[in-house]
């Protein structure tokens, strides 16, 4: 497919910064996008790729949706921003209460944000603060896990569980613990949906508690699948686990759905698709199908409610961005929750998880490949490393990206997570190029 208008390149690459980049590596050979449209991008020089990625997890319901932007036009031209510091306009309003009837149990007040990073640090902020005002000020840790990600504010990378993210930027915030990751090939490689194995994992959280004592620790949050770190699905029960020790000391449990939210799972959200309510919740990416930066954080009522006293006239959170319900926003996210329920996308993703299992556990057996693991329209697909850590996951991307396909790595592991969009063909090319790019890997 050729892009509309022909694209040219830059005439420099030098002054953008890009971000989580090798920057003099990606110069030197840049992978530049012009266009996109359903499954596919097309690259400057009008090559078609098949995106396997849904960008970056988060255009679930394809490239190019005309609707989303005739809404986002309209929006721009009808009311282009209004506060919402001590004013509002209606779209984050209407917009909160369609969420909120999308998630289970009293999910019921959702507090807007602009990313992914920006979620994480608000519901670890609520979280602190919730304990403070029922006059528990005392709970101020929080717990994260290895090989967690969070997005990239303080909060978030503190909580996090990646070490380059973390030992460039100081001491982060006080007062964090750690959980053990779920990953062990040992135990789990091939697994088809939750492993079996790791769901005592969730016991260390015990452990911690009777380190610190349940008085100071205010919050635990997770990745209920955790998707930047190489896809680690929980193992049965740990979730289960993890929310009953929670609830035997009163802390709060956060999941972080920015990947899993809006059907990546083949449900709305993680949350629903396991069983397991958490007290906050937090969203992005695919809220606006990628196209305007936005995210959310979803808390219970009783949470919410305990904000709700003291004077009318007090400002009961001292929290928030100058976007936070961005008009532009709003109508984006409404568009593409109308794509969503209109062509029933998450359904769909539910459907066809059963031949994407079958598809991306064919990968077996090929050179290098020592783990598939999968669960709804998402894989994770781990070779052994080459001796230098990441560098076949490298190659591996390049590789597939100069045959026409766009997959994610992180070190030698690929993750695979593919617009919802995807049809029968596009997995039969998906894994044909992949095969093919593998067999070809020194
Ligand atoms: C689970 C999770 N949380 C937070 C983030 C950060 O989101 P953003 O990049 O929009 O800040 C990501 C991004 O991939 C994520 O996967």
């Amino acid at each position: 497919m050729q892009p509309e208008q022909p694209t040219t390149h830059p005439a420099s690459l030098d002054a953008f910064w890009m971000p989580f980049t090798a920057n003099r590596q990606f110069k030197a050979k840049p992978r530049l996008m012009a266009a996109a449209k359903g499954m596919y991008y097309t690259t400057v020089d009008g090559r078609e790729v098949l995106d396997g990625t849904a960008g970056l997890w988060c255009v679930n319901a394809g490239h190019g949706r005309e609707e989303i932007a005739a809404a986002v036009h309209a929006q721009v031209m009808e009311l282009d921003f209004a506060p919402t510091f001590q004013m509002g306009h209606p779209g984050p309003f209407a917009l909160a209460d369609r969420l909120v009837k999308m998630l289970p149990g009293d999910l019921n007040h959702v507090f807007f944000t602009n990313s992914g990073s920006e979620s994480v640090d608000t519901a670890l902020k609520i979280a602190l603060a919730y304990h403070r005002v029922r006059g528990e000020g005392a709970r101020t840790r929080l717990i994260g896990r290895e090989r967690g990600y969070h997005g990239v504010g303080f909060g978030g990378i503190s909580v996090g569980g990646i070490a380059p993210n973390r030992k460039f930027f100081g001491s982060l915030i006080p007062g964090v613990d750690h959980l053990p990751h779920t990953h062990n090939l040992e135990h789990n490689a091939f697994t088809r949906g939750q492993p079996e194995w790791g769901a005592h994992l969730a016991d260390e959280l015990e452990r911690i508690v009777t380190l610190h004592d349940a008085s100071t620790i205010a919050a635990v949050i997770v990745e209920p699948l955790a998707g930047s770190t190489g896809v680690l699905v929980p193992p049965k029960g740990y979730l289960e686990r993890l929310r009953a020790i929670c609830d035997k000391y009163s802390i709060l449990l956060i999941f972080d759905e920015v990947i899993t939210g809006f059907g990546r799972l083949g449900s709305g959200f993680a949350t629903e698709h396991f069983g397991v309510m958490p007290d906050l919740v937090t969203v992005a990416k695919g809220i606006t199908n990628g196209t305007v930066p936005m995210g959310a954080v979803f808390a219970r009522q009783g949470i919410h409610e305990a904000f709700m006293h003291g004077p009318d006239s007090a400002i009961e959170l001292f929290h928030g961005y100058t976007y936070s319900g961005h008009p532009v926003a709003c109508a984006a996210a409404e568009a593409t929750l109308d794509i969503y329920e209109k062509e029933g996308l998450f359904d769909r993703a539910r459907r066809l998880s059963s031949e994407w299992e079958n598809a991306v556990h064919s990968l077996k057996g090929l050179p290098h490949v020592i783990d598939v693991r999968n669960m709804g329209l998402v894989a994770g697909v781990e070779l052994a490393s080459s001796g230098t850590p990441g560098a076949r996951g490298y190659e591996c991307l390049v590789n597939c990206f100069e045959q026409g396909l766009l997959i994610r790595t992180t070190g030698d592991i690929i993750a695979l997570s593919p617009p919802l969009t995807i049809e029968t063909s596009h997995i039969d090319q998906l894994i044909e190029q992949l095969t093919k790019v593998l067999k070809a890997l020194p």
